[in-house]
């Protein structure tokens, strides 16, 4: 009997250690590293996730938002996720060169007559096709983030393409982007966001390319005297995690941090389609920086001397994606 009893509390004290361990096993940690300020989309949208998450799923899943290339700046950022170091990035679809060819076709110039034919071509089969185009490489694509049209700063006013010619660009790593300025025989440079500012500001380099609000956030405008409204390319973003990580998670909790994510992202092309007007004019205001509106005619020989670069890159990256963003701006 006595033996009974001593089997019977053994069991109950291993039975309350092992639900205490449970209680107290520790919550899933995504660490969401981006480069770009907190009044950004991007920046908007990961503090939207992050209040999601603390809302819906406290004390099981924990989100530490690091903006400003605080842990990761965007060469190092799918390295440390493929690592385990990171669980969520969205870096701009131009930052995706050394992992898959298809999704160059968003830094095509002059391929999305505007952000609705960018949306539409993303929620489409041949766009959302694109989302797993990295598989093979560990990665997944959890949805698309816009932030919106790129516009070109620089040091001297640049009316027609001859005016960048010999002139020096910082772009994003993609082929694509370096072939669009040597179309114009402009000279293109592959840095980190993180080294725009003082780059342009120290006159290493005499131009650049990207949207409104990473303009006005990141103060390039401040030292950039001319900024032309080209709105000839487009600054998305692919949030990524890694297959690793994602597969790891219990199915139930994947969904629900599926669905916070889907939330914040709504959320993010708003603040995007918001900051796209706002961004500009606070850029106007400033006085610090004149925009340079281009007539039909200047706007077209941007247009000639960029887009023989869709050829180039037709094989690599698939006629049939081509194709659907044409038509996407039906
Ligand atoms: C850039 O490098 O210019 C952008 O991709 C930054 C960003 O994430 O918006």
């Amino acid at each position: 009997m006595k033996k009974k009893l001593l089997f019977v509390s053994l069991l109950a004290a291993a039975t309350m250690m092992v639900s205490a361990t449970v209680s107290m096993a520790s919550p899933v940690v995504i660490k969401f590293s981006h480069v770009v300020a907190e009044n950004t989309p991007k920046g908007q949208m990961a503090v939207k996730f992050k209040e999601l998450i603390d809302e819906r799923l406290a004390g099981k899943v924990e989100v530490e938002v690091f903006p400003n290339s605080q842990l990761f700046g965007d060469n190092k950022v799918i390295e440390a996720m493929l690592l385990g170091d990171v669980q969520l990035a969205a870096p701009s679809l131009s930052k995706f060169n050394k992992y898959t060819d298809s999704l160059q076709i968003f830094d095509l110039p002059f391929l999305f007559k505007d952000m609705d034919a960018v949306e539409k071509f993303q929620k489409g089969a041949k766009g959302q096709e694109l989302l797993m185009s990295m598989k093979n490489k560990g990665l997944i694509g959890l949805g698309y983030l816009h932030n919106g049209l790129k516009q070109l700063s620089a040091s001297d006013k640049l009316v027609v393409p001859a005016d960048a010619a010999k002139k020096k660009f910082r772009i994003m790593s993609s082929d694509v982007l370096e072939a669009q300025f040597h179309a114009i025989d402009a000279m293109p440079l592959k840095k980190p966001f993180s080294e725009v500012f003082t780059l342009l500001q120290t006159k290493a380099i005499d131009g650049q390319e990207n949207t409104w609000s990473n303009i006005y956030s990141k103060k390039f405008y401040e030292v950039q005297p001319y900024i032309t409204e080209s709105n000839h390319g487009v600054l998305d973003y692919l949030v990524i995690t890694s297959t690793e990580f994602w597969m790891g998670l219990p199915s139930d909790l994947r969904g629900e941090i599926k669905q916070a994510l889907d939330e914040a992202i709504a959320f993010g092309n708003k603040v995007a389609d918001e900051k796209s007007v706002s961004d500009r004019q606070q850029i106007i205001d400033s006085k610090r920086s004149e925009i340079v509106t281009l007539t039909d005619a200047q706007r077209e020989l941007w247009v000639e001397s960029m887009k023989p670069v869709w050829k180039k890159f037709e094989k690599e990256i698939g006629k049939e994606y081509i194709d659907a963003a044409i038509a996407s701006n039906k």
